[in-house]
């Protein structure tokens, strides 16, 4: 990052630490105000300005070397884990990367030589529209898997565009569910019995992802509860780490009370903004809470890949040359190479 003039209402770092909640009306006007002294609108459309890349190379060419890595596996293929891999992907806040983190991440390991299975866990059915599941009512769905009436290898669907990522699409038949499960035997672990060993050895997958509602109740427990490993993706904006306590706090008795082996593995910065100085404060503020559980790997804010579910695809298949696929496909990347991380940093994090 270049480091330009700011004017004197650009957000303070001081602010952002100290937790104050100043006004939207402020918040607002601070940030336009640093996207304006970068010389740049702060929703303005087109390519991020995204660090690093293929010096020396025109435009054109940098993308055509990015669309190459990104579809031609062959050359960059990545570790399959030693041992299957379930990760929730979980963040109470609503909009900030956890489907679009959740789809690329997946699209990018199954793209590369894993197997990947993605649990849409949000009524809403996002992930399965990114990714071209059917998911009308009445479609085997994860509602059926957690009312214990269909096997998980049942409710999967493969993906069109990529044999080996397949989907649990989640239908609204699974915005009830909430109120239902609250009557029913194990509630809170009824994605964790219908994850058997079995069931996901019929699936061959290596990797489990699931894709979480924006809220702390039944569904995201069920994840928890699931999963011994969880992703948080978090926006690179102003309110980025609001809330973050009360997630780690549930992830902590989650831990302490249902599953030991329950820990964040990884965090990753999504809709990064190269032109707001808010932008690298909050990045810094992040790394510096969370140390090397934060991906190296930053995912640009880009228009591809808000366009991408709206065509039923992921960012990678979408636009593979783009800056927002090649950082999925790094991000993956750098997942894949984690598998020893969860040793070093269990509990740690929790225990905050
Ligand atoms: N890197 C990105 N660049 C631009 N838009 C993005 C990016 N990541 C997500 N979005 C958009 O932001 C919105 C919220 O993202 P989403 O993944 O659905 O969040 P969540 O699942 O946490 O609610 C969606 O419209 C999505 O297309
Ligand atoms: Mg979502």
């Amino acid at each position: 990052m270049t480091d330009r003039p700011t004017s004197g209402r650009t957000v303070p770092r001081e602010t952002a630490r100290s937790g104050e909640r100043p006004s939207a009306e402020k918040v607002r006007e601070a940030v336009s105000d640093a996207a304006a002294s970068a010389g740049a609108g702060v929703l303005g459309a087109g390519e991020v300005l995204y660090p690093g890349g293929d010096e020396g190379m025109t435009p054109i060419a940098e993308e055509a070397a990015r669309a190459a890595r990104v579809l031609h596996p062959e050359d960059h293929r990545l570790p399959r884990p030693s041992e299957r891999r379930v990760i929730t992907v979980a963040n109470q806040k609503g909009g900030v990367g956890k489907t679009t983190s959740a789809v690329n991440l997946a699209a990018a390991l199954a793209l590369h030589g894993a197997r990947v299975l993605l649990i849409d866990l949000d009524p809403q059915g996002n992930a399965s529209t990114a990714l071209g599941v059917d998911h009308r009512s009445g479609t085997p769905s994860v509602y059926e898997v957690l009312l214990g009436e269909m096997t998980i290898d049942e409710a999967a669907a493969v993906c069109e565009r990529s044999p080996d990522l397949l989907c649990v699409p989640a239908t609204i038949d699974l915005a009830g569910s909430e109120i239902e499960l609250v009557s029913m035997m194990n509630r809170e672990s009824r994605l964790k019995n219908a994850l058997t060993t079995e069931a996901l050895d019929r699936l061959d997958v290596d990797y489990v992802l699931i894709d979480c509602p924006p809220s702390l109740g039944l569904l995201t427990l069920n994840a928890m509860v699931a999963a011994p490993e969880i992703l948080i993706p978090i926006q690179c904006e102003y309110y980025a780490l609001e809330g973050l306590s009360q997630l780690l706090n549930n992830i902590a008795l989650v831990q302490s009370h249902l599953n030991p082996r329950l820990h964040v593995s990884t965090i990753l910065l999504t809709m990064y903004d190269g032109r707001t100085k808010l932008a690298d404060q909050v990045t810094s503020e992040v790394r510096t809470h969370f140390g090397e559980v934060v991906l190296r790997t930053v995912i640009p804010r880009s228009v591809k890949v808000s366009e991408a579910p709206g065509f039923g695809q992921t960012v990678l298949t979408y636009d593979p040359g783009s800056r927002g696929a090649m950082s999925y496909l790094d991000a993956a990347r750098e997942v894949a190479a984690r598998s020893g991380v969860r040793r070093q940093t269990e509990g740690a994090e929790t225990a905050r």
